[in-house]
């Protein structure tokens, strides 16, 4: 484990993904790519500025999802460093073509035993729309749990104000294997 607060990121291995550093060019195609795609946009939205933006917000830590060759998707992480309250959030996109197979659930795994075991973390968040049936699932097979609903949490990109879930998993409540 490691206190210090901004480690260069990762590389990770899971069962079938790859988890890298997210490049300029990663950004620019997932930034046209996920406002395009029915299945991400209604969650990450509409925009590509704001796709680019929540991708390299400062805060946080931008992995790109590889699976071979081919980007599949980006996960990204924000670390609370205060010690009273540290613990890790995670938000994660993979695109049409590659969901429904279970590299969601691989990349969350994998960037959770990092969090853990690495990081030293003892808490993960995340925090889908209420209404986010598939992610909400997605997320309890890797071991999150549902905390409570944080009403009107977030503008969606119909510009209306929606529930958000909190989720959490406690470093005992995830598989290490
Ligand atoms: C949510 C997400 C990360 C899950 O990753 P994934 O690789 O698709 O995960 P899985 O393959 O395990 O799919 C999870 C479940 O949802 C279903 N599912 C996933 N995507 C689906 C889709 N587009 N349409 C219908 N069902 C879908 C899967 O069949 C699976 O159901 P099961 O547990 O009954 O088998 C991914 O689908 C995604 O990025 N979606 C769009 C953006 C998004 O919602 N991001 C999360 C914001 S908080």
């Amino acid at each position: 484990m490691t206190d210090s607060p901004t480690p260069a990121p990762p590389v990770l291995h899971g069962e079938r993904v790859t988890l890298r550093p997210l490049e300029e060019s990663d950004v620019e195609l997932l930034a046209e790519a996920v406002p395009a795609d029915e299945s991400a946009a209604p969650w990450w939205g509409t925009e590509p500025d704001k796709v680019r933006r929540w991708l390299t917000e400062e805060r946080s830590t931008g992995l790109a999802i590889d699976v071979g060759d081919s980007l599949v998707g980006a996960i990204l992480y924000s670390e609370e460093t205060d010690p009273d309250y540290r613990s890790a959030g995670i938000d994660i996109v993979v695109l049409a073509p590659y969901s429904g197979r279970g590299l969601g659930p691989d990349a969350l795994r994998t960037l959770a035993r990092y969090l853990f075991e690495v990081r030293g973390h003892h808490r993960i968040s995340i925090d889908p729309a209420a209404k986010n049936a598939n992610a909400i699932r997605a997320y309890e097979k890797v071991g999150f749990r549902p905390v409570g609903i944080m009403r009107r949490y977030e503008r969606g990109p119909d510009g209306q104000w929606r529930d958000g879930l909190l989720m959490e998993m406690l470093d005992e409540e995830f598989q290490h294997e």
